[in-house]
């Protein structure tokens, strides 16, 4: 393991003692972490997602929305991707919306400096590049679209033991990084949490919390009760707490551990649904649909194979058919069975 300077004085300057959620936002977004290296996407850097794997992600997501559009008659639409890394995924909305001659405008939220850098090159102007969602001021129908952005943000984790709550720490001990559990904690955060989420249920003994994700779909489920449209939020998680911890970190396509190749490696979580579920009825006003699914399904209902055959049709070298075949059961059955969509609409 290596614990660079920037992460030694992070630890230094909080005391040898810091929070999972701070030490998962510093190795990933601070000016040295993962997310702002020079290549933490594709076969060629740590993981690859769906709108890496085929262009049919987008456009099947893209044909989505322009049926939404068209049937009510909207003008004016923003659609705003959260996250959009490498930006691959609005590439291929933007694509689909110029062939059909659909008039939008189009921003993109993202996080990190070095991909900020990076999407304003490939997005030639097509696209408003944003830093957070606070900076987006909608006042049309809003469409917001992300993918794998829920599980990037950096949770603290709490564990129910011998009859009282311990909050997950961390500190550097013989030039190794270990964690501990400090049951003289804060513990604003952990009751406001419960007292919302699992006032009528069971708590599971182990949770993880980032209350900026929450306070960020919030926000935009806000845009989206004010401004009506929707959101289309992919990732991979659970509605039923699997009571254990799910933090995980992806090192060139394998598994590590958390505390290992800090800076180096992408540390993610699984999602709590049920928890976006909850603020999405809570938060939008007489809604038109609200759904969790699996990320085949949502594919497969909107047109994937049948997108796929026409391309294979019209192609004439049958590596490039297998290709499209093969990508679309990645989507739908590997991948597809693994990921989730929540999609909440307002029309
Ligand atoms: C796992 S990557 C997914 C990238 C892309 N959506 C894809 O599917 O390939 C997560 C992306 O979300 C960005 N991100 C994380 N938290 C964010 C936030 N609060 N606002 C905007 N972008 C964020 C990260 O910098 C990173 O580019």
């Amino acid at each position: 393991m290596q614990i660079n300077e920037h992460l030694s004085r992070f630890f230094e300057d909080r005391n040898n003692e810091i929070s999972m959620r701070d030490y998962i936002n510093f190795c990933l977004y601070s000016k040295n972490g993962f997310y702002n290296s020079e290549n933490p996407f594709g076969k060629s850097g740590s993981f690859v997602t769906s709108p890496m794997i085929s262009s049919l992600f987008g456009e099947i997501i893209a044909l989505f929305l322009i049926n939404l559009i068209q049937e009510n008659a909207l003008k004016s639409i923003s659609i705003v991707e959260i996250g959009s890394g490498n930006g691959l995924l609005m590439l291929d909305i933007v694509r689909i919306f110029e062939k059909y001659r659909i008039n939008a405008e189009f921003f993109s939220i993202e996080k990190a400096e070095n991909n900020r850098k990076n999407l304003a090159k490939i997005f030639e102007n097509k696209v408003k590049i944003l830093e957070k969602i606070d900076d987006f001021n909608g006042n049309n129908p809003c469409f917001f679209i992300t993918n794998e952005l829920l599980d990037s943000y950096g949770v603290n984790q709490y564990i129910f033991k011998k009859d009282r709550w311990n909050m997950v720490k961390l500190r550097i001990e013989d030039g190794k990084i270990v964690q501990f559990a400090d049951n003289n904690f804060d513990k604003s955060e952990l009751e406001a949490y419960i007292e919302r989420f699992y006032k009528n249920e069971k708590t599971p003994t182990v949770l993880e919390i980032s209350r900026d994700q929450i306070d960020d779909f919030e926000h935009v489920c806000r845009i989206v009760n004010a401004n009506s449209g929707g959101l289309i939020y992919f990732d991979y998680g659970y509605e039923k707490s699997p009571n254990t911890s799910t933090l995980q970190a992806i090192l060139n396509h394998e598994k590590v551990n958390i505390l290992q190749n800090p800076m180096q490696a992408d540390i993610t979580h699984l999602v709590n649904f049920s928890v976006f579920m909850q603020v999405f009825r809570k938060t939008v006003e007489n809604y038109s649909a609200l759904s969790c699914i699996l990320q085949g399904e949502f594919l497969l209902q909107n047109g994937i194979n049948e997108l796929a055959e026409i391309y294979a049709k019209s192609s004439k070298n049958s590596d490039n058919i297998d290709k499209i075949r093969s990508s679309v059961r990645r989507l739908t059955s590997e991948m597809g069975d693994l990921f989730k969509v929540i999609l909440g609409i307002k029309l």
